[in-house]
């Protein structure tokens, strides 16, 4: 499974640092091309690949760490995204409420990506914290996880793990998903799994 971040910022550098210390390999783009994240690369080490964001697109699995109003550019990157799946890690601040029209977020960008499998975690958390090791008191920092299709699904639950969170999952986009959403009950819950 190959990995890549869309976005540069507080939480896709945040999501980085968590790749590196997991000793797991991950691509990173933004807008501005490679060279503009040389810096980031170099200071977290071979882990952490900068690419083109076409070059991103590439990976298995895409991380989306961009605003959501930049979704639909990227997804429009491409006409079909069957055999991909994105990560939406994306929160919707700031977001007219009559753009999201009482949907979950997440089929939002499924209906962007068409034919992806979308699953959504490493939202629900501050960038800071994000960051942070996830092995605090005695257990692992619990990440949150939803998604339509069973099979997308286990494959992030278990890179969450892999990452060093312990993965609490949570059922369907607009059932589980929702409870991750600005205002919903799970966003904000820094919460330690202690086995
Ligand atoms: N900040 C938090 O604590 C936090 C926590 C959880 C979730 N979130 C959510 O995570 C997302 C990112 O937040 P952030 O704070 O990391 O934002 P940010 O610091 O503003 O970074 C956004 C990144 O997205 C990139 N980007 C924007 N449009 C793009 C496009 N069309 N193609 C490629 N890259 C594009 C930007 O590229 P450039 O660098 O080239 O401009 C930038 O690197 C948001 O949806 C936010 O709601 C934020």
């Amino acid at each position: 499974m190959t990995y890549s971040i869309i976005g540069s910022g507080n939480v896709g550098t945040a999501l980085a640092r968590q790749f590196t210390r997991s000793g797991i390999s991950v691509n990173i783009a933004n807008s501005r091309g490679a060279a503009s994240l040389s810096a980031l690369a170099s200071e977290l080490g071979s882990n952490v690949t900068a690419v083109s964001f076409e070059d991103a697109l590439k990976a298995d699995v895409i991380i989306l760490a961009v605003p959501f109003m930049a979704h639909p550019a990227i997804a429009a990157a491409a006409p079909d995204w069957a055999g991909k799946i994105v990560v939406d890690a994306m929160n919707t601040y700031g977001v007219p409420s009559e753009l999201l029209a009482g949907r979950a977020s997440s089929d939002i960008v499924a209906s962007a990506f068409k034919g992806a499998n979308v699953v959504k975690t490493l939202n629900q958390l501050p960038a800071k914290l994000l960051a942070s090791d996830p092995l605090e008191g005695g257990g692992r920092r619990v990440m949150f996880v939803a998604g339509n299709d069973a099979g997308a699904t286990v494959a992030i639950v278990e890179l969450v793990a892999n990452l060093g969170f312990a993965p609490v999952t949570l059922g369907k986009l607009n059932e589980g998903g929702v409870l991750l959403e600005k205002g919903g009950p799970l966003v904000l819950q820094n919460l330690i799994k202690l086995n």
